[in-house]
């Protein structure tokens, strides 16, 4: 299965990624988190990455593409994964498609969660995350058992550098005027599956994978 899980910032595909990868066994490749871990290492790409992040701006198409290019010719996924913040413009999903198209395959699905502005500046804003295993939380809607520190391996939760309500409003922005043109693209290929991500996180996941049978 080679799905893209498509949805404005905080929509919470990483949560439902989680989910979706554990049930069909495909590796997640997220490349918001792919930039946080050259940021962690201080790579090359990692500095430049940053200065586009913090801004809540994207990074540029030529630094984005031919990562994915690499990590999705790995072994692993071969036979199917799971893409989470890209295609993030239409010329990264033309050349997603040209990749594909030139070993003869294309993508199964897309899944494209539907989540009101309004809500996504909260749920990005009370998002905590776990550097050690890298779990997701939220302060009000999915806390820890205790406070500020993660269950499963008692790591103190830290805050994303952009989550904070300024870059979060711009990151929505640019995902309105940017990314949001991909639902027609994919739309128009049949491959959309329209999901209402303002509910409890199973209830999306069960819409998930009614959509995907
Ligand atoms: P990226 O890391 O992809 O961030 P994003 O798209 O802004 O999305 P988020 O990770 O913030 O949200 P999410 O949908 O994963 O939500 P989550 O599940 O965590 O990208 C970051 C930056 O990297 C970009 O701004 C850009 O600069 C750069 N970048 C990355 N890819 C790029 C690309 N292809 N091209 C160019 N630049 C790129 O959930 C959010 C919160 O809500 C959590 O606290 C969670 O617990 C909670 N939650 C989740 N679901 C629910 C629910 N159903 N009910 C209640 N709470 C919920
Ligand atoms: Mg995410
Ligand atoms: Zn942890």
């Amino acid at each position: 299965m080679k799905l893209v899980i498509l949805g404005p910032p905080g929509a919470g595909k990483g949560t439902q990624a989680d989910y979706i990868i554990k049930k069909y066994d495909i590796p997640h490749i997220s490349t918001g988190d792919i930039f946080r871990e050259n940021i962690k290492n201080n790579t090359e790409l990692g500095k430049k990455a940053k200065s586009y992040m913090d801004k809540g701006l994207l990074v540029p198409d030529e630094l984005v593409i031919d990562l994915v290019e690499d990590r999705i010719k790995k072994d692993d996924a071969k036979d199917g994964f799971l893409l989470d913040g890209f295609p993030r413009t239409v010329a990264q999903a033309v050349s997603l498609d040209a990749i594909l198209d030139a070993e003869g395959d294309k993508l199964t699905k897309v899944i494209n969660i539907n989540v009101e502005p309004e809500i996504l500046i909260k749920r990005a804003c009370g998002r905590r995350i776990c550097k050690t295993c890298g779990a997701t939380y939220h302060i009000e809607f999915n806390p820890p058992k205790v406070s500020g520190i993660c269950d499963n391996d008692g790591t103190k939760l830290i805050q994303r550098d952009d989550d904070n309500e300024e870059t979060v409003k711009k990151r929505i922005e640019v995902y309105f005027d940017q990314t949001a043109p991909l639902i027609d693209y994919y739309n128009a290929q049949g491959l959309l599956i329209d999901v209402n991500g303002a509910q409890d996180i199973d209830k999306v996941f069960d819409e998930i994978v009614a959509g995907l049978k």
